[in-house]
Order: structure tokens, then sequence, then C-alpha cells
């Protein structure tokens, strides 16, 4: 019960970008981690996984993926939350981050505790961005 579970989704590799650098935070924090696309994931695998880390840009008006991710994230509703930590992450263009205060709320909702409030970066995550993505890794699973 100490595995690190990324699972994302993204369409021009943004968000894929930094679920890469937040791999690479957990690694260097010496916890070992399974990241993937959420077409490849599944519930069961969330309900396995201590450290979780679940990535979408803002798509639609505000809102997650719509045939991939919302559903899957709809299914994570029933889960026992109760000894998981998690983070989002995501990211956006022209909006202000709503998708990811609503995300977070629902998330909340379920209850999930997020460690940190979710990371969403403006198109690619670049220098400082990336910087952000490693610490997220890291706080994941040490604090
Ligand atoms: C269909 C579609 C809807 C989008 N809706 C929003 C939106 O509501 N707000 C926003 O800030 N960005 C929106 N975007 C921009 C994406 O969030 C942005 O391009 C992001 O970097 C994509 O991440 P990805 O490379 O991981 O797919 C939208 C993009 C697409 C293609």
């Amino acid at each position: 019960m100490d595995k690190a579970l990324i699972i994302y989704w993204s369409g021009t590799g943004n968000t894929e970008i930094m679920a890469n650098t937040i791999a690479k935070g957990i690694e260097e924090a010496g916890k070992t981690v399974e990241n993937m696309s959420v077409n490849l994931a599944n519930t069961d695998m969330v309900k396995e996984a201590s450290y979780i880390a679940l990535g979408c840009p803002s798509m639609g008006v505000e809102e997650l993926e719509e045939d991939e991710m919302e559903p899957f994230v709809e299914s994570l509703k029933d889960i026992d939350w109760s000894n998981k930590k998690l983070v989002l992450f995501g990211s956006y263009d022209w909006g202000d981050g709503e998708w990811m205060r609503n995300w977070q709320e629902r998330m909340e909702s379920y209850g999930a505790t997020l460690v940190k409030d979710g990371l969403y970066v403006n198109l690619e995550p670049e220098g400082e961005e990336l910087d952000k993505c490693k610490d997220l890794g890291k706080v994941l699973v040490t604090e």
C-alpha cells in the first residue's frame, strides 16, 4: 500500500509533460511510481495506491475531458479515500483555473485529502513551472 500512481489525460502533451515531471519528483523522493494515460488505468489501481496524482487539462468550458477522464473521475466516487493522499494537476489556456477549483471541490466531496491545491500551468510547462511539478511529486509522497 505504499504505491504512487499518476493517471492523466492529455490531448496535445502539456499535461503529459506535467505528469512526467511529477513522476521525476516522486522518484527523487525515493518512491516508485506508475505513470499512465487514463485509457490504461482502472479504479482498482487507485484502490491499491497510497499516493495518487490525477491530471487533466481544462476542456469543454472549464470541464474535464468528457470521453475518458470525466467517467474515470466519476468512477472514483465510491473509493475509500481515507488513507490516501491526492494531488491534481493540468494545463489550461485562456481560463482562470475554474475547472481545477471545481475538480478539487469534487474530489474533496468524495472524501479525498489533497496535500496541496491543484497545480495548473498555462499551456506547456517551462522553467519554474517544471520545478513546481517536481515539488508536487515530492510533497505528495513525503507529507
Ligand atoms: C476542446 C478544448 C476546450 C478547451 N477549453 C478550455 C477552457 O475552458 N479553459 C481553458 O483555460 N483552456 C481550455 N482549453 C485549452 C487547453 O486546456 C490547453 O490547450 C491545454 O494546454 C491542453 O493540455 P494538453 O496538451 O495536456 O491536452 C481547451 C482546449 C480544447 C482543445
